[in-house]
């Protein structure tokens, strides 16, 4: 299944020249990022993408350009915010993948992004309800944690909001678990990864990877790593930025996994969406195992009984933090 996912993003079916079978226009906000340009350049060599649509308040027509001399069928165009290159950017699109905003510097928590993100995601959800309200929305910009509900305040002020399309992209830590226990098992596998994206909010599931064991020594390391890996990538660019190679990587599997359900395959992902699966606990926004169709969200997944003590008191601590960070995007997007 891995093995698959990684050629049908980069191998040989990237440079394939037989037209799409289904139309996608799919819109990048932030496309000309340390996210943004990695994403496109994915995103280009998809052949389900029909139409390439980039944005940013910089940079744009370059990237555009270079992107624009890659040999696959889809059409690639540019737009920065003169002549309202936003909503030109956004008109007729079927996804609009958000990583526009600013990212961490050594020693800043997600939350610390919330002051300046928080305003962007709001403003390019507001396009996003008033140009292309049907789309599938995935938000990369952090604190994903905050900026999803933040998202949905702004389509449900616009009268448009539908749970089913708006998605926290919460791959990059699956990708990351799955590359871990790669390093410790020598087996490629899928590990779950529950919960939010900040910290202690990322719950990665070990125990529902079959065969797999290990001490809890090596499990308690594991969770921390696959909770604070994004601190390695930060710690090691030294101020320059935070990860974006694997994060677009990450991207392009989420979008790739959106489009194969907008075509009609079943696909199983996790992703922070709206549920009730502890709306009781005041939580109304928790990454899981969410089942995809052409219209988004097909079915939500509970967490399987069988996960262990260990984990479902990672779960309760994520709650209280989940519970907070939503609230402060609500009242954020509310308020203004
Ligand atoms: P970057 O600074 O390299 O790129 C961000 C881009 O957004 C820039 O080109 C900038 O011009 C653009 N931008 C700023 N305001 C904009 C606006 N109003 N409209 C359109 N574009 C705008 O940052 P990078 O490294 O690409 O990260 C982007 C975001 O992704 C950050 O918030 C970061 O924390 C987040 N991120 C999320 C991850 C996840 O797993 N969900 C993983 C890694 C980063």
């Amino acid at each position: 299944m891995l093995a698959a996912r990684a050629a049908s993003l980069l191998g040989r079916r990237a440079f394939s020249t037989s037209a799409a079978q289904n139309a996608a226009k799919v819109a990048v906000l932030g496309a000309a990022g340390g996210i943004g340009q990695p994403l496109s350049l994915l995103l280009k060599a998809n052949p389900k993408v029909t139409e390439l649509s980039l944005y940013d308040v910089v940079n744009t027509p370059g990237v555009t350009a270079d992107l624009s001399h890659i040999n696959t069928s889809s059409k690639v165009s540019g737009f920065t915010p003169e002549n309202d290159g936003l909503r030109a950017a956004l008109d007729g699109c079927d996804v609009v993948v958000i990583p526009a905003g600013v990212p961490r510097k050594p020693g800043m928590t997600r939350d610390d992004l919330f002051k300046i993100n928080a305003g962007i995601v709001r403003d390019l959800a507001q396009a996003c309800a008033e140009t292309c309200p049907k789309a599938n929305i995935l938000i990369i910009s952090n604190p994903v944690n905050s900026t999803v509900p933040i998202a949905s305040e702004v389509f449900k002020k616009a009268g448009v909001y539908d749970p089913k399309r708006i998605f926290g992209v919460t791959t990059l830590d699956c990708v990351r678990a799955s590359r871990f226990i790669y390093e410790k098992s020598g087996n490629l596998v899928d590990v779950p990864v529950v919960g939010g994206h900040a910290g202690i909010t990322i719950i990665p599931l070990f125990s529902q990877v079959e065969g797999l064991k290990l001490s809890n020594e090596e499990r308690d390391a594991l969770t921390y790593r696959v909770q604070f890996g994004g601190d390695e990538v930060v710690k090691a660019k030294a101020g320059t930025g935070s990860a974006t190679l694997s994060m677009a990587y990450a991207g392009a599997r989420f979008t790739d996994s959106i489009l194969r359900a907008t075509q009609g395959e079943d696909v199983l992902e996790w992703a922070f969406v709206r549920n009730d699966l502890y709306a009781n606990e005041g939580v109304n926004y928790f990454s899981t195992y969410v089942r995809l169709g052409p219209e988004g969200v097909k079915e939500v997944l509970p967490l399987p009984d069988s996960i262990s003590d260990y984990e479902k008191d990672l779960v309760a601590k994520a709650l209280v933090e989940l519970q907070k960070t939503e609230k402060k995007g609500v009242e954020f997007a509310t308020s203004a």
